[in-house]
């Protein structure tokens, strides 16, 4: 199959990039490489720098291939809050603008790559797909937003369109930027060299951390998968851990003891996170098949930064 990742240069990208290349398909990817870096790409993706607003650009790609994976974002939430309309032009007119290539280039599918952010705070754990969302954050409505742009220009021009909602996926290869970095790299790297973690509130509070592989072998399923056009499903774990379990785990896995920072005049988000993945099971096939533990050692071993760091 012939395939368009957008922001295919990025973390998520660049895994599902080269694992559709590995496997015999061919991949074009766009990324601005605002955040990306198309170094990681197997040397048989044909890689173009280029913005995704750019209408022109996008005709050109997308001619004859079979499938969209729309990836590309701004994807900070603390940023979104100082700078929403920066948001709101990548995330929702950039895929508003995607789409309508889409629709004249006749695509036939589009996998959206939205948020468990979306759900916001909810009591009912897990999270379902049909729960109302609640977002808390620019970029959570920015990817609501788009989510609506995506399945309904799909409904109206006939593209079977796809909205797979990540909840927090970890790896090798995420970037740990010096402001506001995901947690799990970011710890590994102070607990490997021997600095300390910040937790924020009082670290009861959840997420669903998954496994890049995870998220990958998820996506590649959609792909192909019969009877999900118009689908929201999530794509997690289905596994619920609090901030301090992740510290033990990291500790384990390094076998290093980084100073703990408790800051409870922050706020530590949204209390739980937790998605419930049995659409995901049932229409995709999907199992997750890393546990936490393993998916952190993983990370440390092959993550070039992180492979420096232990040394
Ligand atoms: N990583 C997660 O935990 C997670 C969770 C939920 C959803 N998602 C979604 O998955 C997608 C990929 O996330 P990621 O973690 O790989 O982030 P990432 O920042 O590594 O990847 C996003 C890519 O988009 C590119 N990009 C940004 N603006 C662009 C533009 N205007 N034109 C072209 N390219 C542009 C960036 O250069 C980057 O390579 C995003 O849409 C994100 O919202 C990620």
């Amino acid at each position: 199959m012939k395939y368009l990742i957008t922001g295919g240069a990025g973390f998520i990208g660049t895994a599902l990039s080269n694992r559709l290349t590995s496997q015999g398909h061919h991949v074009l990817v766009l990324d601005d490489c605002s955040a990306g870096d198309p170094a990681a790409l197997h040397q048989d993706v044909k890689f173009t720098k280029g913005n995704i607003s750019d209408k022109t650009l996008l005709w050109t790609l997308l001619q004859d291939v079979d499938c969209v994976f729309h990836l590309a974002a701004r994807v900070s939430v603390p940023e979104s809050t100082l700078f929403p309309s920066a948001y709101n032009h990548v995330n929702v007119s950039g895929t508003v603008t995607l789409m309508e290539a889409v629709r004249d280039t006749r695509i036939k599918r589009i996998l959206f790559a939205s948020s468990g952010a979306i759900y916001g705070d909810q009591t009912q754990i897990p999270y379902q797909e049909t729960l109302e969302v609640k977002p808390r954050s620019p970029y959570a409505v920015s990817k609501l937003a788009a989510e609506h742009y995506v399945r309904t220009i799909g409904m109206q021009a006939g593209i079977e369109a796809v909205c797979l909602r990540i909840f927090n996926a970890y790896g090798p290869g995420q970037r740990i930027p010096l402001s506001h970095p995901p947690i799990i790299p970011n710890f590994l790297k102070h607990a490997l060299t021997n600095g300390s973690v910040v937790i924020h509130g009082n670290g009861t509070q959840t997420r669903d951390y998954i496994y890049v592989d995870d998220v990958v072998n998820a996506m590649v399923s959609a792909s192909t998968a019969a009877g999900i056009d118009q689908e929201v499903i999530n794509i997690g774990s289905g596994v619920e851990t609090s901030i301090i379990e992740l510290v033990r785990l990291v500790r384990l896995v390094t076998g290093r003891k980084p100073e703990e920072i408790i800051n409870p005049h922050k706020s530590g988000g949204t209390e739980r996170m937790c998605a419930d993945i049995t659409k995901a099971c049932e229409k995709l096939n999907f199992l997750p098949m890393v546990p936490l533990e393993t998916g952190l050692r993983l990370t440390m071993e092959k993550d070039p930064l992180l492979k420096t760091a232990r040394s």
